[in-house]
């Protein structure tokens, strides 16, 4: 699923390798606090074991690594930093079941959904990116048909996948900030079976892919909607919005969900909210609408620090063809699949018939003159050929710039419902 997978193979291996090196000697450290501090004796076995546990975790990606690679190969430079890959609070949050975690995650998913609320039917596929433990994209699961996530962590993937046979143990290890003992190691079992069995079915549906959000193995223009949820601000907003924009069909949506932390170093791509504005519409993106919510952050109630953010969340609709930009692209449109259509409507004089279109995401009724309008678009068809074939199929001797936009414009309405689209061609 990498551009290179070889290569991001043996980077993830090397750094695993390093981990689990750097935990085994954690845990004798800690195993001889034990002997030194009796009093705290039982206190310190059990965070041995909460560390052998979780390393025997990331051991087991370890072993489902090494069997991709080539014998004797020799680990590629490890990355000194992969963010989150070994950082198992995102499985603690998403599928520990607790309280105030469940909570915490449910708000974000909830205002995800009500912000896509009335694009379910005309949008049904979304790509959730740097999904992690999957718990956001199940959630969008239960109202759109087709979900794929996307995480470039060895780490979270086997997680997500291994919860689909059955539950998953890891200490959560919180030595800092914590009033009791009891709560420093705790034993965590992770399961999405044990919630109920409708998410269970609905995890089941997600499609997983392990890949880069920078170079994504999907197809140009094959998803409906993008959620980034606490992802933008990983990479610098242009990197970024160059894939979005490829892989999002024309109309399809963008949605953003955080804090803008960045966490990366390069100060010039660290943007406040409001300069996202200009910057998706260079992208070719229209605002849609945008909302603040705060929620908690990895909520820990027995901790001493409770961290909040303000959440911003915004959509931003990919353009279609209308605007002045991409009108100068002059797209190639063609049809989107193959379609049938039927006349309806009463014989008489004064009568305009109505035709029903079949093939495009539901049956569409449309006018005979934009019946003609598909009929040049048989073969692939640059938009500029398209409108003046239509001038001069109805002998429109002067272009009219109104006739025109509306002729666009009905285009754009036949590529939301799925029924035309613009396509690479060598025209
Ligand atoms: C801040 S976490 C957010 C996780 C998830 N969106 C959530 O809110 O539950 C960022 C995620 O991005 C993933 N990630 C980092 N770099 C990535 C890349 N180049 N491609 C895909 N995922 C990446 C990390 O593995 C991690 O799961």
């Amino acid at each position: 699923m990498f551009d290179r997978p070889d290569k991001v193979i043996r980077q993830f291996h090397g750094y695993y390798r390093n981990y689990v090196d750097h935990e085994k000697k954690h845990e004798s450290k800690v195993e001889q606090f034990g002997v030194d501090f009796p009093e705290r004796r039982s206190f310190y076995q059990l965070l041995a074991k909460g560390l052998r546990k979780n390393r025997s975790l990331v051991e087991q990606v370890l072993q489902s690594l090494q069997a991709h690679l080539p014998e004797k190969s020799i680990d590629e430079e490890p990355l000194d930093k992969m963010a989150y890959t070994t950082d198992l609070s995102y499985l603690m949050r998403d599928w520990s079941g607790e309280k105030a975690h469940e909570e915490e995650v449910l708000k974000t998913a909830k205002s995800i959904l009500e912000m896509l609320g009335p694009y379910y039917d005309s949008h049904p596929s979304v790509l959730v990116l740097g999904a992690g433990m999957g718990r956001i994209a199940v959630e969008l699961g239960e109202q759109f048909r087709e979900v794929v996530a996307l995480d470039n962590s060895p780490t979270m993937a086997y997680c997500f996948n291994h919860l689909m046979k059955g539950s998953l143990s890891f200490y959560d290890i919180q030595l800092k900030r914590t009033f009791h003992q009891s709560e420093m190691v705790k034993e965590i079992k992770a399961s999405i079976k044990d919630r109920n069995d409708d998410l269970i079915m609905t995890a089941q549906r997600i499609h997983y892919l392990l890949g880069n959000a920078l170079n994504m193995p999907l197809k140009d223009g094959s998803m409906d909607i993008v959620v980034s949820a606490y992802f933008t601000d990983v990479f610098p907003l242009d990197l970024l919005l160059e894939e979005v924009d490829r892989v999002l069909r024309p109309g399809g949506l963008f949605l953003h969900f955080g804090p803008l932390e960045y966490h990366f170093s390069d100060e010039s791509a660290m943007y406040a909210a409001d300069e996202f504005r200009p910057i998706f519409a260079k992208y070719g993106f229209d605002w849609i609408t945008e909302t603040t919510l705060e929620n908690t952050n990895f909520c820990r109630p027995s901790s001493m620090l409770q961290q909040s953010y303000k959440n911003w969340q915004f959509l931003a609709q990919k353009r279609m063809v209308t605007d002045k930009g991409s009108m100068q692209k002059n797209p190639c449109l063609c049809l989107a699949d193959a379609i049938t259509y039927k006349v309806e409507g009463p014989l008489g004089k004064h009568h305009d018939p109505s035709i029903i279109l079949y093939g495009g995401r539901e049956p569409l009724t449309i006018t005979p003159v934009l019946l003609e309008i598909l009929k040049l678009m048989s073969n692939p068809i640059r938009l500029e050929q398209l409108l003046a074939d239509f001038f001069h199929l109805f002998e429109i001797t002067k272009e009219e710039t109104e006739t025109r936009k509306m002729v666009v414009k009905s285009l754009e309405e036949l590529m939301e419902k799925g029924i035309v689209k613009a396509q690479e061609s060598s025209l």
